[in-house]
């Protein structure tokens, strides 16, 4: 049985605080997972709205090293005894670089990422593994599908290292939810990567954010002729327009 709350998001009514970024309580089984911790200011405060506090979590999963998913890791981590789960390069600096406006550090601020690596009991996953009964995180997810993943991120503040953010990884049920961070994998990528790794869960229903904000109509033609028979809870950067076209 699976039961997620999101705790943080771009757009959630009152009383919950909304902001950019992602967070889901995710219940599966005897597991209570943290997936992601958004931005930083809205994560403790929804846990309160929500009844849930940070040692009820039996594991913390970050879905890859953004600012935006990895928010006040600082705060709660000092206080989190379980185990930290983050993909290869999670902590790697990350830029955006969009016309017009000066490249932007989105990588997670130096406050959470020293946190983050001197947790004892911080985990990288290099390859699909199942952290928890009936629940995997794949590790990095090779982009073998095609699918154009292209965006204005670079390793550097210059703008000359391409940054593929390797570090993204999605998280997979038994039940085949699959859950995702911002997807810069793409989706088609990552469902085919999990069909390949277990085959025997087929993908029904997917929640996060699909980072189609800036997708062609091509590539939302494709998203959405793949995941046909697929139910799709859009959240954070899938974007309004991708979102209607999934729906
Ligand atoms: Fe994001
Ligand atoms: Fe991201």
């Amino acid at each position: 049985m699976t039961s997620i709350t999101i705790l943080v998001d771009n757009t959630l009514p009152p009383p919950w605080k909304a902001e950019h970024g992602l967070a889901l309580a995710v219940r599966h089984g005897e597991s209570l997972i943290l997936f992601d911790t958004g931005s930083g200011a809205a994560l403790l405060p929804n846990l309160r709205t929500a009844g849930i506090q940070i040692k009820d979590f039996t594991h913390l999963v970050i879905s890859h090293g953004h600012y935006d998913h990895t928010g006040c890791l600082a705060d709660i981590l000092p206080d989190f005894r379980h185990t930290v789960y983050c993909a290869p390069g999670c902590t790697a600096p990350h830029w955006s670089h969009h016309p017009g406006v000066p490249p932007r550090n989105i990588a997670m601020t130096e406050r959470d990422k020293n946190a983050l690596e001197n947790h004892p009991r911080k985990k990288e996953i290099a390859r699909f593994t199942e952290i928890a009964p009936g629940v995997w995180l794949t590790g990095p997810i090779p982009r073998c599908s095609g699918e154009d993943t292209g965006g204005p991120f670079f390793r550097d503040r210059d703008g000359k290292i391409p940054d593929f953010i390797e570090d993204e990884q999605a998280m997979l049920l038994s039940d085949g939810t699959l859950i995702q961070g911002c997807c810069h994998a793409g989706i088609i990528n990552t469902v085919c990567y999990c069909r390949k790794c277990a085959p025997h869960i087929p993908v029904k229903q997917i929640i996060g954010g699909l980072h189609l904000l800036h997708a062609s109509p091509d590539r939302l033609q494709e998203t959405a002729e793949f995941l046909k028979g697929v139910k799709i809870t859009p959240l954070h950067c899938t974007g309004e327009t991708a979102a209607k076209r999934l729906a």
